[in-house]
């Protein structure tokens, strides 16, 4: 808990204290967001189905001030109506300048997308912003799959939901900041992100219905029993965003198939959700090969999600290991959203398991899987505490010595949501 409060705070204070470099005046509001791993439940969430996310203790900052104008003095924070905001990204060493007062467009950067198309949301929603300076910065890995585009999102949005006066109810929020994702970087998410980045809670895991936006939290297991092991493959293939509207599409064109069927009890089937597997058997030679193996994936998803719920609160590891490493095999061959160094971890994760399986006692390890979207990113692997440094030493090594590639290896905490930061000042001392 205290490392977790340090980590923020030092990420706090970098963001403040480039804010005062740049603008030569405190910044007065801020907030931040997490990122985050999913348990399982993956290619669920725009299917309208389940899944499990977890928040960690790696987070997106923002700092905010008011636009002063060059000719009004900085310490006394006396402002007049700027008709221009600066927007830094410090970890891509850039800034824009926007007029927040007036509509604003899609900028040719990426990065600057994300604050943007979130303003853009705020706008459309009838909220007029007035131009405020802005310092935002992460420590979630950026472009690894731990979602540093949602925290983003959900940061700015609850730095605009500070700035505004209104209290966004937390689902609202979350498709808000959804919405602002389509709408400007044009990546077609699902809500699962940026769900888990406003309403996750220490300690648990975030169970979300996403057909109808209802939630329930699950405890997950103490540190001392086991803890979620990241490891970033530092890839991320080209494909990537192509590859996920592509699956979106294949969803959407299985459900047509199904509706098109003639078959009486499919004609109004709405989301791959309402699909059972004893359905999908009677389906079969309706829908094309590709579309069985999408539907197959996401019906069998949902059972092991809500399966692997059952397991974490029945405090059954081994059952939520099993879940967690058939829910890797099916997005490699039904869902085809893995790659090689993805599937490469896992196997290792497993030989290890193996290696170190003895009669009397077990390994230590319980399940792996590849985490997000796919293509590239991370594995995550729940283990004892025990046995991290030695299966990191092992998983580096080989990975290394197979792609030529480093492996970025750490445990993550299961943090709380997004929150304003309370006493900016108090980091100036
Ligand atoms: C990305 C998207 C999510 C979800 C996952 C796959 O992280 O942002 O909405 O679809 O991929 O489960």
């Amino acid at each position: 808990m205290a490392e977790t409060a340090n980590n923020i705070n030092k990420l706090v204070l970098k963001a403040i204290s480039a804010y005062k470099n740049r603008f030569n005046h405190q910044p007065v509001m801020g907030a931040i967001a997490p990122g985050r791993v999913n348990l399982i439940g993956e290619h669920t969430d725009y299917n309208l189905g389940y899944v499990l996310p977890v928040a960690i203790n790696r987070w997106v900052v923002v700092v905010a001030g008011l636009v002063v104008s060059d000719n009004n003095n900085p310490i006394t924070g006396q402002s007049t109506c700027s008709t221009s905001s600066t927007i830094v990204a410090l970890d891509f060493n850039d800034e824009i300048m926007v007029d927040l007062s007036t509509e604003v467009s899609v900028s040719d950067k990426i990065w600057a997308n994300y604050p943007l198309g979130v303003a853009h949301i705020f706008q459309k929603y009838g909220y007029s912003l007035p131009n405020v300076n802005m310092v935002i910065t992460s420590s979630v890995p950026i472009g690894s799959g731990l979602s540093s585009s949602a925290a983003a999102e959900v940061s700015v949005a609850t730095l605009l939901e500070m700035i505004t006066g209104i209290t966004l109810d937390p689902v609202v929020k979350a498709s808000w900041c959804r919405e602002a994702e389509h709408a400007f970087p044009g990546v077609p998410c699902g809500i699962m992100d940026q769900m888990i980045s406003i309403l996750a809670r220490k300690g648990c895991g975030l169970l979300v219905d996403c057909q109808t936006g209802l939630y329930e939290y699950v405890s997950m297991p103490s540190v001392e029993e086991a803890v979620l092991l990241i490891a970033n493959t530092n890839v991320k293939h080209q494909l990537a965003t192509t590859e996920y509207s592509l699956r979106r599409d294949q969803c959407e064109n299985a459900i047509k198939q199904i509706q098109q069927s003639g078959l009486n009890d499919f004609k109004k089937i709405q989301s791959l959700r309402d699909i059972k597997l004893t359905d999908l058997q009677t389906l079969k030679s309706y829908i094309d090969p590709v579309a069985y193996l999408r539907v197959l994936h996401v019906i069998e998803e949902n059972t092991r999600t809500l399966k692997a719920v059952e397991a974490l609160r029945n405090e059954d590891l081994f059952a939520v290991g099993q879940m967690m490493y058939a829910c890797h095999a099916s997005l490699r061959d039904n869902y085809a959203v893995s790659c090689p160094e993805l599937d490469y971890l896992v196997e290792l994760v497993h030989n290890f398991s193996n290696k170190n399986r003895n009669t009397s006692a077990d390994s230590g390890i319980y399940g792996s899987r590849m985490t997000g979207a796919g293509f590239g990113g991370c594995t995550i692997t729940l283990c004892v505490p025990e046995v991290v440094e030695k299966l990191t030493a092992y998983l580096q090594n080989a990975y290394n010595s197979r792609f030529n590639r480093e492996l970025t290896v750490f445990t993550a905490s299961v943090a709380g949501g997004a929150s304003a930061i309370k006493n900016i000042d108090y980091a100036e001392g």
